[in-house]
């Protein structure tokens, strides 16, 4: 069972989280990034108006071709009670997704909000079959019965 991994991740809670799994999985890893640049003083804004409307930006790498492989795992902040434009983006633009199974995680502040079915709604957009999605909080990215939910929850995905 070959896993990638993609995931979006400013400040390292995201990555973090997403590079125990992959190590646990021994999957392929992928980051993606905006590749515009926002201000200081108003990214925090720019970034939960874009979150809120569940808009697209351009991301680096521009495209992922998940043919190879066998389950899709997506990484994401929670911004404004949503999963970010970037990781938006790469579930819009994939390519060789159709009919695999995709689980999602994210990584909050206290408030995941509509994040789940969000994810839900994206997923099962791209003609993906939804596994399932877990939220961790951002003081439990580094706690081990939080992170080895999570690889619970994967690799219930792997068996389905
Ligand atoms: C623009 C922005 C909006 C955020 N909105 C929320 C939110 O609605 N709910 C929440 O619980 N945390 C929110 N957070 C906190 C992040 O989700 C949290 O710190 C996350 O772990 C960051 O992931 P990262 O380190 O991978 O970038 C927000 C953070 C930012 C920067």
């Amino acid at each position: 069972m070959k896993i990638c991994i993609i995931y979006h991740s400013e400040t390292g809670n995201t990555r973090h989280v997403a590079q125990h799994l992959s190590s646990a999985f021994d999957s392929k890893l992928i980051e993606v990034s905006e590749t515009a640049s926002h201000s200081q003083l108003t990214r925090f804004l720019v970034w939960c108006k874009m979150a809120r409307g569940e808009e697209l930006t351009k991301i680096r790498p521009e495209s992922i071709d998940v043919s190879d492989y066998d389950l899709v795992v997506f990484g994401s902040p929670v911004w404004a009670f949503k999963p970010t434009p970037a990781i938006h983006t790469s579930i819009t633009m994939l390519k060789g997704c159709m009919g695999k199974p995709a689980v999602a995680f994210s990584t909050h502040g206290g408030r995941p909000g509509q994040t789940n079915e969000i994810f839900k709604k994206w997923i099962e957009a791209r003609g993906m079959v939804f596994a399932g999605v877990t939220n961790i909080n951002q003081k439990d990215v580094e706690n081990v019965k939080m992170n080895k939910e999570l690889v619970a929850l994967v690799s219930s995905a792997i068996r389905v």
